[in-house]
Formats: C-alpha cells, structure tokens, sequence
C-alpha cells in the first residue's frame, strides 16, 4: 500500500504528515509545531527558523509516523518542500528527508511549497478536480493561478509588491498587535466600523483592461493610506478596530473582484482559495457570496491552509505516482517550476 511522509520546513512550522492515497481516510497523521520564538521579534527570524527545525525535526517525524500507527518500515516515498522558502530552513527538512529516504530505500520527492498550498484542499474534498481558479495568498505570496489540470497552472497575476498576509503582518504592526497579524485583525476588525475609514482599493480598474496588470495585486499603497491615518490618529485606542476594518474590507474586495473576474473569463465554475489568508472568514465567505450562482468556493480548513505537511504529501503523492521522483542531489531551489507565466 501506498504510504507517503510528507515534510514541511519552509518558515516557522516544523510539520510532518502520513499520507495513504485511495483509502477511505487517507490523512493518517499530521503533526504541525510552530515555532513560537520568532514573537518576540515581531516576524520569523531566518536562523532561528533554522536552528528550531534541527531541534525538533526527528521528534516531529517520529510522531507523525507513530500517530499513524506504522513504522517507518511502511513508508514508499518521501515527499519534501524543496522551495521557495527559507533556505536554511529548507535545508534542514530537504537532508532529513533524503537521509531517511535513502536508508529506507525508498523514493524521495522535492515539491514545490504553493503547490502544495493548491493541493490542501483535495485532502477535505477528494472530488475537488480541475479545472479552476485558485487564490494562493499567503504571508509570502499571492498569486492566481489558472488550474487547467493537475500539474498544468497558468499564473494569470501575482503581487508587485508585498504579499496579501504580509500586509496583514504590517497593519498588525502599525497598530500595535502581535505576529502573525491576520489572525488577530480578523477578530478585532470584526468590532469595527466600516464606515470610519475608506481605503484605496489596489489596482481594481486594471480589471477592466486585459494585460499584465489585471489579475496583478499590489499591497504598497493601501498600506501607506493605513500607516497615514495611524499617524493622523491621536488616540490609536479609539480607532484601532475601525482602521483593521478598514484595512480588511479593502484588502479582500481587491482579492474577491479580481478572483470573480477570473473566473467569470475563463468561463470555471469553480474557485479554491489556499495559504494562510486563506483562514480569514471573511475572505472565504465575500469570495462565497460574490461568486454564488457562478461558481463554487473551495476552502480547506484553517490546519491545512497555513503551512503543513498534509499538503506537501498530497502534491507530492501525485507527482510520485506520476513515476517523478528527485535524484540525491536534491537542495532546497526557489527556482522549482510550477507555472508558466501567461496574462490574459
Ligand atoms: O501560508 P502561511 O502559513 O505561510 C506562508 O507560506 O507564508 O501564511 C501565513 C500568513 C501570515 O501572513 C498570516 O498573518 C496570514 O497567513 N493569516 C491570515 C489569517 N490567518 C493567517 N491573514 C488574514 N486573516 C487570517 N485569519
Ligand atoms: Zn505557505
């Protein structure tokens, strides 16, 4: 029987999942341990990302393995986020992961992290198939992809500047809030009045025109027009959850409009949202409501939308059963393929 470990290092969560494809409950363990020393610098902090994998990486993969109720013995693959990410914290799952391969005597696999961010949702929807549009918003990317097949994407834009969750990060910043900030400016933001501010909503005309612009993303400018009324503000207490709400309307009417187009272009009746951001309720239920009729929303739940190994096993499973498989020499790359770049 197939059984795939599935390895996560990229940031801050040291993950490791068993996956057994085609069984009835095919998610047989996961096990995500996030690294909370980076909070008290308000953001990761790239070696001590390093230094915390190396702790804890063989206590986390023997307890994925055990949760499971196999061992190691059982294992017919490994599956390892190769990039983009920290590349010291790669390093540390890619050498894990191809050690134990290689002692197993078993293939090891290095997968691209966004896709397995876009594989997340098949593990709480086995009947999710392409084609469709996917939304992958995280703290280090945000991109739309056109999902013409597995393994076939088109990215139709992505951000010119920051990305949607590090956006998140940064108002949470400016407000005064702990990292990470998208958890914490949903709840506040939830309180707030959403008349008070009026933000700009970034590049939204563009849609109009096809081009390289109209599914691009750019975070910079509502971010300025947030860090200005903070600094117009004199008492920030009073109005913290009204420029969260403020923040937070704009940032996902930018996010659901230029998904709602792409979908309605490519004529897909289908639409997935992946990553961290991807945890926002409000995101997922503007993106619902503006879509209802048109297309159905996929959303995995919050455990399997920030980073995890679940979905690396998921990605990486389909591409081993392809016959794919990384040679040893396999080093963590920002450079994997996993889509070719083509506006419409
Ligand atoms: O996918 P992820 O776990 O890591 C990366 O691959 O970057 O995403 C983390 C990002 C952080 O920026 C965090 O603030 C954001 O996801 N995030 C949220 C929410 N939960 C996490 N953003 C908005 N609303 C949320 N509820
Ligand atoms: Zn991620």
């Amino acid at each position: 029987m197939t059984c795939i470990l599935g390895i996560e290092t990229s940031c801050d969560e040291t993950s490791a999942a068993v996956l057994r494809p085609g069984t009835p409950d095919p998610l047989a363990s996961l096990v995500i341990l996030s690294q909370d020393v980076h909070r008290i610098f308000g953001g990761v902090v790239p070696e001590l990302a390093s230094r915390e994998h190396l702790k804890s990486i063989t206590a986390v993969v023997d307890q994925a393995v055990a949760d499971a109720g196999i061992s190691s013995d059982s294992l017919t693959g490994v599956t390892v986020t190769a990039g983009p990410g920290l590349v010291g914290a790669l390093l540390v799952g890619v050498m894990y992961g191809k050690t134990m391969a290689y002692a197993l005597d078993i293939p090891v696999l290095g997968v691209n992290h966004l896709e397995g961010h876009l594989f997340a949702p098949t593990l709480e929807f086995p009947d999710l198939k392409p084609p469709f549009v996917s939304l992958l918003v995280s703290g280090g990317h945000t991109m739309l992809l056109d999902v013409r097949d597995w393994g076939d994407y088109r990215l139709l834009g992505q951000t010119l500047d920051d990305a949607a969750g590090e956006a998140f990060d940064k108002v949470a910043k400016m407000l005064g809030l702990g990292y990470p900030g998208g958890p914490v400016i949903e709840r506040i933001a939830a309180e707030g009045d959403p008349s008070r501010f009026s933000f700009p909503r970034p590049m939204l005309k563009d849609l109009k025109r096809p081009g390289p612009r109209r599914f691009a993303f750019s975070f910079s400018a509502l971010k300025t027009s947030v860090l200005r009324a903070v600094r117009q503000s004199s008492d920030l207490d009073a109005v913290r959850d009204d420029l969260a709400r403020g923040f937070q309307d704009a940032a996902i009417e930018t996010l659901v409009e230029k998904t709602a187009c792409a979908a309605k272009v490519l004529g897909y009746s289908q639409v997935t949202i992946g990553g961290g951001v991807a945890c926002n309720t409000v995101l997922a239920q503007q993106m619902t409501d503006r879509l209802s009729g048109l297309a159905t929303v996929t959303v995995a739940s919050p455990k399997l939308n920030t980073d995890n190994a679940a979905m690396i096993a998921a990605a990486g499973a389909w591409r081993l059963a392809r016959g794919e498989c990384s040679g040893w020499d396999l080093e963590p790359s920002d450079r994997l393929p996993l889509c070719d770049m083509n506006p419409i």
